[in-house]
């Protein structure tokens, strides 16, 4: 039978305000996603305000999190990644683990989230879950990123 060829998936990866913090840990988690074998399309810097943080989360503006959510995500600097990798969006929130740090400690204790989370909270990573919402999250965090090679060319819904 004919093999199908293994496609590169990307997506968004971001490690959040809470990591960032400590040099150590964020060179720690540069670190943890080589040896993961995720090539680093892009990587970037940045700090969110307020309303950056609202826009990209209005999706659970309902929930009771979500003024702390938004609070802590531009709290302070964080470091943003387009990773490639076959299966990147699956394999980048397995390596993650699960969102809730208790959970994650007990189910994946080698997750990035299990080892480095302090709360739900501050979760140390951020991970897109679809397709969709990778190509979206490439957006908010890439804008100029949208070359016709590796991405559709829409008008970005978010800005
Ligand atoms: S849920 O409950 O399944 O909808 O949660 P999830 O979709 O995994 O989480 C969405 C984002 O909300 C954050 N979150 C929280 N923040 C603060 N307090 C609590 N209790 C909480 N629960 C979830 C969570 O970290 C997710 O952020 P991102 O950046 O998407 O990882």
């Amino acid at each position: 039978a004919a093999r199908l060829p293994k496609v590169l998936q990307l997506t968004l990866a971001v490690i959040k305000p809470d990591a960032v913090a400590h040099p150590v840990m964020s060179q720690a988690l540069h670190q943890r996603i080589l040896d993961n074998k995720f090539l680093i399309v892009k990587c970037r810097d940045l700090a969110w305000r307020r309303r950056d943080s609202e826009r990209f989360y209005a999706e659970h503006s309902e929930r009771f999190f979500y003024q702390r959510l938004v609070e802590f995500m531009s709290s302070g600097p964080m470091r943003a990644y387009v990773l490639a990798r076959v299966d990147a969006i699956r394999q980048w929130r397995e390596l993650m683990g699960p969102t809730k740090v208790f959970r994650a400690r007990y189910t994946s204790p080698d997750s990035i989230r299990a080892q480095f989370g302090l709360t739900d909270t501050r979760n140390t990573a951020h991970g897109a879950d679809s397709v969709e919402s990778a190509q979206r999250e490439i957006r908010f965090f890439f804008p100029d990123f949208c070359a016709g090679e590796w991405m559709e060319k829409e008008e970005p819904s978010f800005r």
